[in-house]
């Protein structure tokens, strides 16, 4: 069943749906797409799946270990070693949870470190593609449309202002140890967003079929609702 958010954020069920689709939400960070991805797998009964926090998990594993971020086949061993799961209500790497400690400044550095290496790509790929395969699922990420889920039923590129996405970031109360001055996080996002954008491997770019969506001076109800009218045309 899908619900549609009303003035409120709830509202009843409207449409019965039989084939259980995937959908990819990519996007750069502080484009809102873990509240949206969230809300949309909530009113559809889908799985959410966040797929950074697999690469933050593996960042925070490697520096504990004291392996090279820059090491690819040694990170790669590791995640590859490694039991990864991400519900709606936590991470855990090897049974310990990091819910929390892998949302840092640190973490960020770290993901975005073994992002760049396409082996550690490659394992973690799989496991996003396994975790998918029988679709019912919301995934958000950088290259969720364009190359674990190619043939995603629905493809959505969350999108909006650097300032915006700072100020988001800079209020976002899942965050520890951030710096709660807006120029301070915009100038941490501008560089990360610089390395996810031109990262060899996998660069994030809305795939040619995604609908591109700014976020920039909407509300989350209204970005949802322009979300859901895309997954209604598809259902
Ligand atoms: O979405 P996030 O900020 O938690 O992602 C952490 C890092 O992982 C960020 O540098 C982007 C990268 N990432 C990626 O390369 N591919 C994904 N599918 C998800 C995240």
């Amino acid at each position: 069943m899908l619900q549609l958010p009303g003035r409120a954020g709830k509202v009843p069920p409207v449409l019965p749906c039989m084939r259980k689709l995937t959908i990819a939400i990519d996007g750069p960070s502080g484009a809102g797409k873990g509240t949206v991805a969230r809300a949309i797998a909530a009113g559809l009964g889908y799985r959410h799946v966040d797929s950074g926090a697999m690469y933050r998990a593996v960042g925070w594993k490697a520096l504990g270990e004291g392996v090279p971020l820059d090491q690819e086949d040694a990170v790669a061993a590791l995640a590859g070693a490694a039991r990864i799961d991400v519900t709606a209500a936590a991470v855990t790497i090897d049974g310990v949870d990091v819910t929390r400690a892998i949302r840092t400044p640190e973490m960020d550095r770290a993901a975005a470190a073994v992002a760049r290496l396409p082996k550690v790509r490659a394992v973690l790929v799989e496991r996003q593609r396994q975790v998918g395969a029988d679709g019912g699922i919301v995934m958000e990420g950088r290259d969720i449309g364009t190359v674990v889920f190619p043939y995603a039923d629905v493809k959505i590129y969350l999108d909006a202002t650097p300032e915006e996405r700072a100020r988001r970031r800079a209020s976002d109360p899942s965050r520890s140890g951030v710096p709660s001055a807006v120029s301070d996080v915009a100038t941490l996002l501008t560089e990360r967003d610089r390395l996810d954008r031109t990262r060899a491997a996998s660069p994030l770019y809305a795939a040619d079929d995604a609908v591109v969506v700014d976020t920039t001076g909407k509300s989350v109800d209204e970005v949802v609702r322009e979300v859901l009218d895309v997954v209604r045309a598809k259902m």
